[in-house]
């Protein structure tokens, strides 16, 4: 039955969305090199939507709208792999390569002619990926290498997997039935960003980024896999059937088979000989803690995967291949005491102080314990033998006690009832797992607050360190960070190490500050919860501090982002008397942004676009205009490349003009940005 035109071009409309949809997915999760700006993806998943919602039976399950869509499972069922997901044997030693290199020349003398292909060893959790003609149909877990945990909905919310080979139009083609395994992890900055963000919102933090990778994929509610910023690598094809094609006989060909096919996959050095894949190993050693990932080791393999398969395996590990460990950055050590920081927010954070230890080559001293409960959950006790672990960038934390070390003399911790700095007692809010020192003129928190409230992304106060703010305030000059705006210069010069041009450059970078826009005083405020994304938003919706004073609990949440929490922080932060008498002087000071025009609702002018500004505008600051492009939905960048949209050109500019020019990027000057804006006339 043939569908009436308006149908048909909808349809058409929805295979070209899914398209596109994979395409930019594809370039920004695999490639890392989008050629869209996030807007513009999120319109493209609007129309998408738009589209299945008013035909629910167009939805197929490899549309990328149903990456976050499926249901909570009640268990997971059980998968038999196609073939066994062998395990590695370890070398912690050079020592310990050349032994297995000399084991298996023995075996097979082509060894001695072998390439070798060496890659990390990610530190993330084993998943295995069944393809039907090119379609995502089943996704597993290692388990015990033969039958693993059927996590299908799970990963389909992993924007690296490719739900539908080929990705993009053109592309190799899949074959009629492909296996592939790799391993899925939360790359280090994603997971810091995530944690900072949640700590923002009060609420628990992650431990490390393999249990949250792990856990993440081994719980059963897709929805909260996609709330964590999971991806993937692969690098091996563990089942491969098709009629007109052969699978790739090397690992390097695999590599580059798996990567035309639109999967992600581990970089890989090539090696003509064991001694090259003992330097390949040393120079990741070296990398080890710029890797975006958590990495345990380097995996030396033969590059032929038939001679890898003749020499076959010792109970689960292939002769074929080896995994060289780094260093142990995982150490036992004695906990003598838990101490309790007081942060800007006055939360209060245990500590653990250990026994000093060398861990990867750096001698550690103290260690985080995340909160209480964590400190009760796990029985971690004074006195305990504990595992301790740094890895990568990462703050190194205490996993747990070796239970089997205890004497019996340890000592359970309880957590303080007062604040370690000022001796008020401390408060618990609901829905949040840690505890706050409420007292406004706590000294702990008062240095942490100014502190936060000179750093760049808030008032940027340049020059003001956190030597000087301990100064400031040991010398009873800064009481709270109204102060900081009627120092004056014989109080500064009283101070040790301050002579006449550090005084002078001081109070410079102050008075520079008085004129920062609303969302950044939001931010410097230290509102728990608001941080720079949601102060810019509050700034956005409410223009001014007097409006957003005067706001209700109901008036704050209509800004997107802010929850209840966060509406309900916003609202004591305002009623608090010491909060109070700090805007008062902040005002008195002339530290109150002018009203800024507040953002009308509906589509922001500038989405999608990226400006770039140079020379002096005639009445915007840099800073000022750079907030005017964002409340407009436009992004600012600090250098001109193909991507910008607009060179916003002031009086005196620089370089950026004639990089602007040769690249052909349009230029307006400050009327014309307004314009585009939607306003008429300046
Ligand atoms: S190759 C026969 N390569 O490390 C092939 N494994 O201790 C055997 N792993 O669970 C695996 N990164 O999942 C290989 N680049 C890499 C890897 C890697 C991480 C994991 C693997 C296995 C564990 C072995």
């Amino acid at each position: 039955m043939s569908q009436p035109p308006e149908i048909e071009s909808q349809r058409q409309r929805l295979e070209e969305l899914r398209k596109l949809v994979n395409y930019h997915n594809y370039r920004y999760h695999v490639l890392d090199d989008p050629e869209i700006s996030d807007a513009e993806f999120d319109q493209l998943m609007v129309e998408l939507r738009w589209i299945e919602a008013a035909h629910p039976e167009w939805v197929t399950p490899d549309s990328p709208t149903q990456r976050a869509g499926a249901p909570p499972a009640e268990r997971f069922v059980k998968v038999t792999h196609p073939a066994p997901v062998l395990s590695l044997g370890n070398a912690f030693d050079e020592a310990g390569v050349r032994a297995w290199f000399e084991r298996i020349a023995k075996l097979d003398g082509r060894v001695l002619q072998s390439e070798f292909v060496v890659e990390p060893k990610i530190d993330g959790l084993t998943v295995v990926l069944h393809y039907r003609d090119g379609l995502f149909v089943q996704g597993a877990t290692r388990g015990d290498g033969e039958v693993g945990e059927d996590i299908t909905a799970n990963l389909r919310t992993v924007r690296a997997l490719p739900l539908r080979i080929p990705v993009q139009p053109g592309a190799a083609q899949a074959p009629a039935y492909l296996v592939v395994r790799g391993e899925a992890f939360i790359p280090i900055a994603e997971f810091e960003a995530m944690n900072r963000r949640l700590e923002q919102a009060g609420e628990r933090t992650y431990q490390n980024p393999r249990n949250t990778a792990a856990g993440a994929l081994r719980q059963l509610d897709p929805a909260l896999t996609a709330s964590r910023p999971i991806t993937l690598l692969t690098y091996q094809i563990l089942a491969f059937d098709d009629p007109r094609l052969s699978p790739p006989q090397s690992e390097q060909a695999t590599l580059a088979y798996l990567r035309s096919l639109g999967f992600p996959v581990t970089p890989a050095e090539v090696c003509h000989d064991l001694e090259q894949a003992l330097a390949a190993y040393d120079r990741l050693m070296a990398q080890r803690d710029s890797l975006p990932y958590e990495a345990d080791g380097a995996v030396i393999k033969l590059d032929s995967l038939e001679l890898q398969a003749s020499l076959g395996f010792v109970g689960k590990d292939p002769r074929g291949a080896l995994a060289y460990k780094f260093p142990a950055r995982e150490v036992t050590t004695l906990l003598n005491d838990i101490g309790v920081n007081v942060g800007r927010t006055g939360k209060l954070t245990p500590y653990a102080i250990l026994e000093p230890v060398e861990v990867g080559g750096v001698i550690v001293r103290q260690a985080t314990l995340h909160n209480f409960d964590y400190i009760a959950e796990k029985d971690i006790r004074i006195g305990d033998r504990v595992l301790l672990k740094r890895a990568g960038d990462v703050i190194p934390y205490v996993i747990g006690p070796v239970l089997a070390a205890r004497s019996g003399r340890e000592r359970p911790f309880t957590p303080p009832e007062v604040c370690p700095a000022c001796g008020q007692t401390v408060e618990h809010f609901a829905g949040e797992v840690d505890w706050y020192c409420v007292n406004a003129a706590c000294p702990a928190q008062l240095i942490r607050n100014l502190e936060h409230f000179v750093s760049r992304s808030a008032m940027d106060i340049v020059g003001l360190g956190i030597k000087i703010v301990e100064q400031l305030v040991e010398a009873g000059l800064v009481r709270d960070v109204a102060d900081l705006y009627s120092l004056h210069k014989e109080d500064l010069l009283k101070l040790e190490g301050f002579a006449e041009k550090k005084a002078d450059n001081l109070l410079q970078s102050v008075e520079a500050s008085r004129s920062r826009p609303l969302a950044r005083l939001l931010t410097a405020l230290g509102i728990r919860g608001v941080g720079e994304v949601a102060a810019a938003d509050l700034a956005q919706a409410f223009g001014s501090l007097d409006a957003l004073m005067a706001a209700r609990l109901e008036d704050l949440q209509t800004v997107e982002g802010i929850g209840p929490n966060i509406a309900q922080a916003i609202v004591d932060w305002f009623e608090r008397p010491g909060n109070r008498q700090v805007l008062t002087k902040l005002r008195a000071a002339g530290v109150w942004p002018a009203a800024q025009k507040v953002a009308a609702m509906g589509p922001a002018p500038l989405a999608g676009m990226t400006f770039v500004v140079t020379g002096t505008l005639p009445t915007f600051s840099r800073e000022e205009a750079k907030a005017f492009i964002e409340q407009h939905g436009g992004k600012v960048t600090d250098s001109v490349s193909k991507k910008t949209s607009y060179l916003v050109l002031g009086e005196n500019p620089g370089s950026k003009l004639d990089k602007a020019r040769s690249l052909g990027v349009p230029v307006l000057d400050e009327a014309g940005l307004r314009a585009l804006a939607g306003e008429s006339h300046v």
